[in-house]
């Protein structure tokens, strides 16, 4: 499963790419405007961070200003990967700009029949957003598994892109059903190296190493 990571600060995308996890990096109007930066610059410094995806998102609502946005965003960097929502307008700009090989996230999904229609249009990803749903009552991985199914059944190749992820719940059962990728805040990433009885095992071997008196350097 590929690792994405949910965000549009630099510093946090740079400590993730050192890790070698990082696969790429979704952002939205919200995560660029938490950090005041412009725009088509920091879309521009993140995509030079990594090779793999970036999500960037349009703002218009119709489909004739959304190509004109995406025509726009494209030409930041080869890995952009234009980010627009799941309506109507959404996805006629997904069909008609993955059938001239640009990359297309389909995003603010809530149902499996919005996800078999971003499918339908060509998309390179679709994005459902499952802790929204848990903040609203509903099981959001359920939405996943049905989407898994819907796609395995007609081989789709529409990659099913985890969002909304807030915790290593999320991600774990991402994984089990087979998601093509997961977009995380950093931090709920790095948490994922997290195991008390990692830090208790260092802790003791450490204690024990310096028993003996010896160094490796
Ligand atoms: C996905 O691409 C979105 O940017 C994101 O995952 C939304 O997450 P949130 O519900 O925590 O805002």
């Amino acid at each position: 499963m590929k690792f994405f990571a949910d965000t549009a600060e630099i510093d946090d995308i740079k400590e993730l790419v050192a890790t070698g996890l990082l696969d790429g990096v979704t952002t939205n109007p919200s995560l660029i405007a938490k950090s005041g930066r412009d725009f088509m610059e920091v879309t521009k410094e993140i995509c030079g961070l990594t090779s793999g995806p970036v999500s960037a998102e349009v703002v218009a609502l119709d489909h004739a200003t959304m190509l004109k946005e995406a025509e726009v965003l494209r030409k930041i960097a080869d890995n952009v990967c234009i980010k627009v929502p799941l309506t109507i307008d959404g996805l006629k700009t997904c069909k008609a700009l993955t059938g001239e090989g640009t990359m297309v996230n389909v995003t603010l999904c809530f149902s499996a029949n919005q996800a078999l229609l971003a499918a339908k249009a060509g998309a390179t990803f679709v994005s459902p957003f499952v802790g929204r749903h848990d903040d609203n009552g509903v099981n959001g991985m359920e939405l996943i598994r049905d989407i898994r199914t819907i796609y395995d059944n007609y081989l789709f190749d529409t990659e099913i892109l985890v969002a909304s992820v807030r915790h290593a719940t999320h991600v774990l059962e991402s994984a089990l059903i087979g998601a093509d990728v997961m977009t995380a805040p950093p931090a709920v990433i790095k948490g994922l190296a997290n195991h008390v009885l990692t830090d208790k095992g260092l802790e003791q071997f450490m204690k024990d190493w310096a028993k003996t008196g010896q160094k490796i350097l």
